[in-house]
């Protein structure tokens, strides 16, 4: 990739650092993208500035999280405007400016929201982590020392995603299952769902979590229409692995990435690298002979 891609707000586990080493799975040309768990879309944005598939499909079951992509890439200048009006709001409230982010978080809340003032709200909370109650609504604090992406900084990077996505995309807020009903051979489907938790229990992370049994099911759809796909999936951390592994009988090969030092190990004075595992579809293994041994627990934790 030439450059940094550009992105909307930093968003928890966004896989905009990954973004290059996921992009040497993929085949150069390929008719779709499809991204069944978009969240802010790293790997679209990145695939689309190597002009790699034709069309894009981004789809998140967050619909207002999908709304403020549809809004940043069809119409840039219409979010960027409302973003800059909602962020130029707190300085109304002097040194009380995050009262005002409570008071856009109830908006919200109320269904009276604009896809800027989710905008607001995500630039606003450390590290871009959203967190959803029992409820479904949105229920983080504000960074106190931050005031949220400068609305030029926000303006730049959506009219580059603008011109990159721009005519080829389409929207959905539906769940996964859906989406793999809608993929066909020629395609590529990248999937990151939400981390692995204990089956049933809601991940407040993303207001729906994604039970393990019923992804690797849902995964023989894309295998008996013979759809290429990746999966990031969990991964390994100071030698501890987590997540469980997709059973083999899907016939994909897992391989683990470097995403650099881990930084709640470094919060705990600890140093420790995090790998995050990539399956590969079987269909996509002939175009890469040389894809690397999967790396051993010893060699994850050296
Ligand atoms: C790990 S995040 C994806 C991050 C993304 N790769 C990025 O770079 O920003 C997982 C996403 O899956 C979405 N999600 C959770 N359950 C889903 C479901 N059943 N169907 C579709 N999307 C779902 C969440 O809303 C969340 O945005």
């Amino acid at each position: 990739m030439n450059g940094k891609a550009p992105h909307i707000v930093q968003y928890q586990g966004s896989k905009r650092k990954l973004a290059s080493q996921i992009l040497q799975y993929m085949p150069k040309k390929f008719n779709r993208l499809i991204e069944p768990f978009s969240g802010m879309a790293a790997i679209s944005i990145a695939t689309a500035m190597e002009h790699r598939a034709k069309f894009y499909v981004i789809n998140d079951l967050n619909r207002a999280l999908v709304e403020i992509l549809k809004e940043a890439i069809e119409d840039p200048s219409r979010l960027a405007k409302e973003y800059r009006e909602v962020w130029k709001e707190q300085f109304l409230y002097g040194d009380n400016h995050v009262e005002h982010f409570y008071v856009v978080r109830d908006r919200f809340n109320k269904g009276q929201g604009t896809p800027a003032d989710l905008l607001y709200l995500i630039a606003r909370c450390v590290k871009g982590a959203v967190r959803y109650g029992e409820n479904g609504k949105f229920n983080q604090s504000p960074d106190k020392r931050r005031h949220g992406t400068n609305p030029n900084t926000l303006e730049q990077n959506i009219y580059a995603i603008s011109s990159l996505l721009k005519g080829k995309t389409s929207f959905f807020a539906l769940d996964y299952h859906d989406i793999f009903e809608m993929a066909r051979p020629g395609d590529l489907v990248y999937m990151d769902p939400p981390y692995q938790g204990v089956t049933n229990v809601r991940d407040n992370r993303y207001f729906s979590g994604v039970p393990f049994g019923e992804f690797a099911e849902a995964i023989n759809v894309l295998n008996n229409k013979q759809v290429d796909y990746l999966i990031s999936y969990d991964g390994v951390c100071g030698g501890k692995e987590y997540g469980e592994d997709l059973p083999e009988s899907l016939g994909c090969k897992k391989i683990l990435l470097n995403a650099g030092l881990s930084s709640q190990a470094l919060l705990l004075g600890k140093k420790a690298t995090t790998f995050e595992s990539l399956y590969i579809s079987k269909s996509l293994l002939p175009l890469f002979p040389a894809v690397p041994k999967q790396l051993s627990l010893t060699e994850a934790r050296a």
